[in-house]
């Protein structure tokens, strides 16, 4: 596995991957301290591409003022041994400078209407770095297919129309949830948790588990489901709820009935960690 620092290095291996005919080539967005729902991602590339490049890059512009961009976890030695054992054939991480030389951006990608929904009401301005960025890695490895993880179901929504609304030529796929034992959904921001937290942490899968129960059961109103799932959270008053949801996937709008494909979603504040959890009802 080769490490690319430099667009100009990623994007000449992309383009000689090419020169002779029926390359895939298949990108793995991350921002590092991966895990094996990042591991996941890179097994599915793997699994139907030629050519698999794997980024990792802690992006500046999808951190609020208060968030944590400087304490975001880094491990680049233990990523090259995950990334390189799952088969990626290059690891790109370039420096910020490389990808923002003049600090910031002029250009911004923006998806209003799905951009300020879910993370986005609670994180302004997240969802605009995240489309920025995953476009410029998007214009420098021109990959066919690129994977993304439901855990970030709202992230999906947000990148698949912004693709549609581009005409960009790169399709996404969205890789299940990979969850540890206990049901805890898999984050690297889960590093940040204390024993305790990791324990109330827990009641965001169990909820996501009984909302899927009373489906089956036949309950369908959101109005119940919600009300459900909050007085399920509730049952742990070391976790602040964001957000609990019940949305169309594609336009994040709020359902009054949950058919086949709606997302339930929630977010909460677990000590001082932002989780996200969701299931997408069947
Ligand atoms: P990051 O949080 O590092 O996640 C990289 C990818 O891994 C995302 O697509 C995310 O949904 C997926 N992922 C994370 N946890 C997962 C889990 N438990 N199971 C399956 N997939 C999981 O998401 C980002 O980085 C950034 O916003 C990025 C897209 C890289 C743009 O900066």
């Amino acid at each position: 596995m080769q490490v690319l620092r430099t667009a100009n290095e990623l994007r000449r291996w992309s383009r000689s991957a090419r020169v002779a005919g029926g390359a895939t080539i298949g990108l793995v967005p991350t921002m590092g301290a991966l895990h094996a729902g990042h591991a996941s991602l890179m097994r599915a590339a793997r699994a139907a591409c030629t050519h698999v490049a794997v980024s990792l890059f802690v992006n500046p512009t999808q951190f609020g003022i208060n968030e944590d961009f400087t304490r975001y976890p880094r491990a680049f030695e233990a990523d090259c041994a995950l990334a390189e054992a799952e088969g990626a054939d290059v690891l790109f991480a370039p420096a910020v400078e490389e990808l923002y030389p003049n600090g910031t951006n002029s250009t911004f990608v923006e998806v209003p209407g799905l951009s300020e929904r879910l993370d986005g009401a609670s994180r302004p301005g997240h969802f605009r770095g995240v489309t920025t960025v995953v476009t410029k890695l998007f214009a420098v490895a021109e990959p066919d297919r690129a994977y993304f993880g439901q855990k970030d179901a709202a992230q999906v929504a947000v990148l698949r129309r912004m693709i549609a609304d581009l005409n960009l030529a790169t399709e996404i796929v969205a890789c299940p949830i990979v969850r540890d034992a206990d049901g805890l959904a898999l984050s690297s921001r889960n590093a940040y948790l204390t024993k305790a937290d990791r324990t109330h942490a827990l009641i965001l899968s169990r909820t996501i588990r009984h909302v899927e129960f009373i489906v089956k059961e036949g309950e369908r109103r959101a109005s119940m489901l919600l009300a459900v799932a909050r007085a399920a959270l509730a049952v742990e008053p070391e976790v602040r709820v964001d957000y609990i949801a019940l949305v169309d996937w594609a336009t994040l709008e709020p359902v009054d009935m949950a058919v086949p494909g709606t997302l339930f979603a929630v977010a909460a504040l677990v000590g001082d960690t932002r989780l996200i959890d969701n299931t997408v009802l069947s």
